[in-house]
């Protein structure tokens, strides 16, 4: 069974439900057995056949009714059990074990390596990427200095810890007005969908933008604005030995920084040209694909992204975003989304890999990279515990 995990206790909560959905009603049943695994917002799991509607979320609620409220636990030979909270005592039947996590989750533990250290701790197989992937892309901070160790350009950028800013606000924004001039674009370091990011044009703008940036997150990101900027994204699917990427997009905005409302928030115009009440996350946002942009910088850009990725070490589906400088037609690398929006179905359909066959080869590289982890050896038979090893043991620290 294929638990599509969805929902969590991150801003992006709602947009997560829409990109599990969408997920659960790709995934082949025959094949994997999808079961919906819904995390609310108050840290409780549920689950039933039911959750894999999106109507189960659309009243405040609803799942309550409508699904099963399981705990998750641990059971041997590296599986997960769904667990029923009114299960009756003496019938076990209706346990469900986990073969593999689908983490369909954005932003938080889901996708910054917790959840991830969680399955390898128990043993679980799970879509995606891992640990250090997971880990590193959800910081803006380390992400730039990852790609500028191995050679991917990246913005300009200052962090600022919230404990090293107070009683040093002055010399921050010197160093800020110094290394990268005016405007500049702030941001909480581990956060996502646009939330707290604010542009500056002036020190006291830049003062209010950093101190409002701290509300969100205690490490912060000051930028370089890029000028004429237009952005570019490219999904990167596969594993760090064989990943290949996608068609481009680039994303329309109404503003100078893509906010929350036009990422996600958009609905859908039905046919007849009634609005639909159901918002698209990532795929309603306005949108140009292929992004037009020549062939040369396309396939450059197609280059840098699977470079991303494998530097990253991730596996699975992610999106690289990038911005690109209209003044220099210079390229930088923006940010990774190891769990993206949609998983960026949109952008593999044209590409040649119809959704379906998406969610089929990310279980198929969840099950590689689970075999890849525990195929080697992980225990030894020597137990040091033992009092023979003791002796061995005296001293030893710090010697
Ligand atoms: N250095 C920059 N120069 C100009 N605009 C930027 C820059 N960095 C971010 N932006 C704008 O802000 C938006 C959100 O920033 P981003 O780093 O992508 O954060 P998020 O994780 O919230 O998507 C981008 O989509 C872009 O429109
Ligand atoms: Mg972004």
């Amino acid at each position: 069974m294929v638990a599509v995990l969805f929902g969590g206790q991150s801003p992006e909560h709602e947009v997560s439900v829409i990109s599990g959905m969408q997920a659960f009603a790709a995934t082949d049943t025959e094949r994997w057995n999808p079961v919906p695994l819904y995390l609310a917002k108050d840290g409780s799991w549920w689950t039933g056949p039911k959750l894999g509607s999106v109507d189960a979320f659309s009243r405040t609620d609803a799942f309550r009714s409508l699904g099963r409220r399981v705990s998750v636990r641990p059971a041997p030979g590296g599986r997960l059990v769904l667990d029923p909270e009114r299960r009756s005592r003496f019938s076990r039947t209706a346990l469900q074990p986990v073969d593999i996590v689908f983490p369909v989750l954005h932003g938080g533990s889901g996708e910054d390596g917790g959840l991830q250290g969680l399955c390898e701790t128990l043993g679980v197989p799970y879509v995606g990427s891992g640990i250090i992937g997971s880990a590193v892309g959800m910081d803006k901070d380390i992400s730039k200095l990852l790609c500028r160790q191995v050679g991917i350009p990246v913005v300009e950028h200052v962090a600022i810890r919230e404990a090293d800013w107070a009683d040093r606000e002055n010399a921050w924004l010197d160093r800020c007005e110094s290394d990268l001039g005016f405007p500049v674009i702030v941001k909480p370091a581990r956060l996502g969908s646009s939330i707290g990011i604010s542009r500056a044009s002036e020190r006291s703008g830049l003062d209010r933008a950093i101190e409002d940036a701290f509300r969100y997150d205690g490490k912060v990101v000051v930028e370089r604005a890029v000028p004429e900027l237009r952005e570019v994204n490219c999904s990167v699917l596969g594993d760090p030995v064989d990943a290949v990427a996608s068609v481009l997009e680039e994303p329309v905005s109404s503003d100078a920084v893509l906010s929350f409302q036009d990422k996600y928030m958009k609905r859908d115009a039905a046919p007849g040209g009634a609005k639909s009440q159901r918002p698209r996350g990532m795929a309603s946002l306005d949108r140009l694909i292929p992004a037009p942009l020549d062939e040369g910088e396309t396939e450059e850009i197609r280059r840098l992204a699977v470079r991303v990725f494998r530097a990253f070490e991730c596996a699975g589906v992610a999106r690289i975003d990038f911005l690109r400088e209209g003044t220099t037609g210079r390229v930088f690398f923006n940010e990774i989304n190891t769990i993206p929006g949609s998983l960026s179905f949109y952008l593999w359909e044209p590409s040649g890999v119809p959704f379906p066959d998406l969610v089929d080869r990310l279980l198929e590289i969840a099950v590689r990279q689970h075999h890849d982890r525990t195929a080697r050896v992980r225990s030894y038979a020597v137990n040091l515990l033992s009092e023979r090893d003791l002796r061995g043991l005296k001293g030893a620290k710090g010697s």
